[in-house]
């Protein structure tokens, strides 16, 4: 007790404040979402989120390399399609805009670690997650066309696949499906905890998949449940995710804690693109010290329990880390 405890003896010194840092920002914590269309020599702003593009196939090799010269080592890829269907059939082809993207990449850059968002949203014209009968998304047919889309990129050569669907039963029929196609080894990160939103707006201006008509309350979950968390990440430890994901980050933090006390296997939290899009807002408005808030956001998601961000900021912390 006071005064024998002065808790402000270890601040006095900036040497000393380091050495009693509990949770320090690596650069190899970090994933930078991409997003890749059809095309040729595009570099589209997203308006919503400043810093952040659509790449035609031909100029992404280059604004990966760009990446990995500054020290990412990590990138989840996001595609918008030239034709939208029904039922989302052109994310399954070779000709896949992502899987294009994947081979491009993983030529010029054999190891930069590339994960594929496996999903239909981006490639349904009604802009659903999955196949739509009844006006709702029909779970076990959406299964079976994202274990198509997995496998399909894997033979693209994809490092990862993240299914962020929220479908029952994915996963396993993933890890099925990329088995019998030999690719026992590769890994699954699940969107395992994925909440209905609002800080998805700025992504879907971003990848072009908004909802054509009602909102994917059926499917991810609501934001005021926490122990349905827990459910969803024993289901998908059980179906074979070997990591697992929350999503959005910021207003989740006790999420991110309990599921990283609940389970043992990596846990991934998403920066997501509403969370960037405000604190971009903020600092163009010169009312915030961008570097200092995005430093403190990633660290407290960091301390939270996150292993590894996907983060909007990814080039703007690697770079600040650096120097
Ligand atoms: C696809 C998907 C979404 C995001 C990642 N994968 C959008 C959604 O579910 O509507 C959101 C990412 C972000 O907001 O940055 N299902």
């Amino acid at each position: 007790m006071f005064p024998l405890t002065r808790l402000r003896r270890l601040r006095y010194n900036a040497v000393l404040r380091d050495m009693v840092q509990e949770t320090r920002l690596h650069r190899t914590d970090f994933i930078m979402p991409v997003f890749v269309r059809y095309g040729s020599k595009i570099q589209h702003e997203i308006q919503s989120m400043p810093g952040i593009y659509q790449w035609s196939t031909d100029k992404v090799v280059d604004e990966c390399k760009r990446l990995w010269d500054i020290g990412v080592q990590s990138i989840v890829l996001f595609g918008i399609p030239e034709h939208k269907d029904e039922t989302g059939a052109c994310a399954c082809s070779e000709h896949g805009i992502v899987q294009q993207a994947t081979r491009a990449i993983k030529q010029a850059l054999p190891h930069m670690f590339v994960i594929a968002d496996v999903c239909n949203c981006e490639y349904t014209t009604h802009g659903h997650c999955g196949t739509i009968v009844n006006g709702d998304v029909q779970n076990d047919m959406t299964i079976h066309t994202l274990s198509q889309q997995s496998v399909s990129l894997a033979q693209a050569g994809i490092d990862m696949v993240a299914p962020s669907d929220m479908m029952d039963g994915r996963v396993l029929a993933i890890r099925t499906a990329l088995d019998g196609a030999g690719f026992e080894e590769l890994p699954i990160l699940s969107y395992s905890v994925k909440y209905a939103s609002a800080f998805y707006g700025p992504f879907r201006d971003a990848a072009e998949s908004a909802p054509q008509f009602g909102d994917r309350k059926t499917y991810q979950m609501n934001p005021a449940n926490s122990r349905e968390a827990l459910r969803e990440i024993e289901t998908d430890i059980a179906e074979g995710a070997d990591m697992v994901m929350v999503k959005p980050a910021l207003s989740y933090l006790d999420i991110i804690q309990s599921v990283k006390q609940s389970c043992n296997v990596p846990v991934v939290a998403y920066n997501v693109s509403g969370e960037y899009a405000m604190v971009k807002a903020a600092a163009q408005r010169g009312w915030i010290d961008e570097q200092r808030i995005v430093s403190e956001i990633l660290t407290s998601i960091k301390r939270a329990g996150a292993d590894s961000i996907i983060s909007y900021h990814t080039q703007d912390i690697v770079g600040a880390l650096n120097s």
